[in-house]
């Protein structure tokens, strides 16, 4: 099966989508797009996302939609039968992981401790996502856990920023970085999808 980072390819940013409707999923998603981006995550925490993801894939075929915030297994049915391309966990747990392996889509678990990697790490993952970063250790605690856990790399989300996503970047156990800072709100609500591009656009610039 196709893992996480075959998915990425070149990417290493993990943008991440929060729509409150269907037509503002597609406008943040094409203004990502239009940086180039070919790969995205909506996450599940408002009562439009799953409708926002199909509406992505429905126009942006070419756009690889993840689904996040996949906690259980009716979440993980309907984010399959939504079309999502990849999941991604913010939290592990043995029932989790066992669903997650048969799941026929490249798999994120959220760990947030050296306990939750090895349970991971048991499951067959060896990339997951730090979550929430910055509060979890951040670039400090991901290069503790290069020699330690040698074969796992991760995607830190949480607390990411323009400033300091080189700083996880530049570990040899990091594939990428996600968050939210390209696509903020205010500009979401004033409809300024332009910034979303620039922001994107910014953000990839040193990678
Ligand atoms: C996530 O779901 O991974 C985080 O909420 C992203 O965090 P951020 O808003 O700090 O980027």
């Amino acid at each position: 099966m196709t893992n996480f980072s075959t998915l990425m390819g070149e990417q290493k940013l993990l943008p991440i989508i929060q729509a409150n409707t269907p037509e503002e999923g597609v406008h943040i998603a094409t203004a990502m797009q239009a940086a180039g981006l070919s790969l995205v995550e909506v996450v599940l925490r408002t009562e439009a996302s799953m409708e926002a993801l199909k509406a992505i894939k429905a126009s942006i075929p070419s756009l690889q939609v993840g689904a996040g915030t996949v906690l259980n297994e009716k979440v993980l049915e309907q984010a399959l039968t939504s079309g999502a391309d990849f999941i991604v966990t913010p939290a592990v747990s043995s029932h989790l992981l066992n669903v997650l392996q048969t799941c026929g889509k490249p798999v994120l678990p959220g760990v947030s401790t050296t306990s939750d990697i090895l349970l991971a790490q048991e499951c067959g993952f060896n990339e997951q996502k730090l979550f929430p970063a910055a509060l979890a250790g951040g670039a400090p605690f991901l290069s503790a856990m290069s020699s330690i856990f040698n074969t796992v790399r991760f995607c830190p989300t949480g607390g990411i920023t323009q400033e300091n996503q080189c700083d996880y970047l530049s570990l040899n156990n990091v594939l990428a970085v996600g968050g939210t800072w390209m696509a903020q709100k205010e500009w979401v609500e004033q409809r300024q999808w332009q910034r979303i591009t620039d922001a994107c656009l910014s953000a990839v610039a040193n990678h």
